[in-house]
């Protein structure tokens, strides 16, 4: 169903791999909500192909970036000014990887090769993100940029390791740059903390599914959905939002406010 929430915006959608992709989700909820975006992953992910059905179905352009490589940013932004014809009003950050946990090395022993490496890709990368945007002065005023996060970044969460400490500075930057870039210019930075979900990212994770299911009975409305987390996206980038900014808002069925469900007491009296 379309109101239109976003017509007449233009946006940057990052991290859509394939159709399990929040990012995907989100790309046709933006796409619903009469939005004109530009897609863009690592040219390395571009290979599998897949982001050409998301570019056509949506009728948007792609164009290959590395998140952590600044030059890369700047011709992100510039030639999507450019194909989209103005400033950017939402871009959205959904990019995630940690080799630590690819290689399930245990939180106590990481590699520290493999943590600059996650920190560069998942967290800096918003922070790079930002500071091209900023400086090239390329999103609208009450513009919003929304980035995806994780509840570990407050709990700990011991199969989430070393993304637990990257997603806690993700969501430090979206306050501290939310500060200057509201302060300057309305820009308003937020991160959404999404419950498990079903992806590539996701799967990655030893016992990922076992958690799933966990965290499914845990929540009084069980576990949000990509698409769910995609509706939640599309009204931050909305006007309907433009007061929230520099906020981690939780978006997971009321996972992080429950202390334990019955029905995990049930199944442990059995
Ligand atoms: N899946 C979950 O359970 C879950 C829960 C909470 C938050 N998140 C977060 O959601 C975001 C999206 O992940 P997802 O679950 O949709 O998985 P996904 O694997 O579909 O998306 C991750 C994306 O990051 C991209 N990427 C990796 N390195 C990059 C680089 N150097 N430059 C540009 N892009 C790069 C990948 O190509 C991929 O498209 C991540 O930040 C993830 O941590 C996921």
């Amino acid at each position: 169903m379309s109101n239109n929430l976003l017509k007449g915006k233009r946006g940057i959608i990052t991290g859509a791999l394939d159709e399990n992709s929040i990012a995907w989700k989100v790309a046709q909820k933006a796409h619903e909500q009469g939005a004109s975006f530009v897609l863009t992953n690592a040219p390395i992910a571009m290979r599998m192909g897949e982001i050409n059905k998301l570019a056509d179905s949506t009728g948007s352009k792609i164009i290959p970036a590395d998140a952590t490589i600044i030059p890369d940013i700047e011709k992100l932004y510039s030639e999507s000014m450019q194909h989209l014809g103005g400033k950017i009003d939402f871009v959205l950050h959904s990019i995630g990887m940690s080799v630590n946990i690819r290689k399930n090395i245990p939180y106590t022993e990481l590699n520290y090769d493999f943590f600059n490496k996650g920190i560069d890709v998942s967290a800096m990368s918003f922070h790079k993100m930002l500071a091209v945007a900023h400086k090239m002065d390329a999103i609208n005023d009450w513009g919003s940029v929304v980035a995806l996060t994780y509840i570990a970044a407050q709990r700990a969460y011991p199969f989430y390791t070393d993304m637990a400490d990257i997603k806690a500075m993700l969501e430090s930057i979206a306050r501290t740059f939310g500060y200057h870039y509201g302060m300057q210019k309305k820009v308003r930075i937020n991160t959404v903390s999404q419950s498990p979900t079903r992806t590539t990212a996701g799967s990655g994770i030893k016992g990922f599914n076992e958690f799933y299911e966990f965290a499914d009975k845990q929540s009084p409305l069980g576990n949000a959905s990509a698409e769910d987390c995609a509706n939640y996206c599309i009204s931050l980038f909305s006007d309907l939002t433009r007061m929230v900014t520099m906020q981690n808002l939780m978006h997971d069925g009321g996972y992080s406010s429950t202390g334990v469900s019955q029905s995990q007491l049930d199944a442990l009296m059995k």
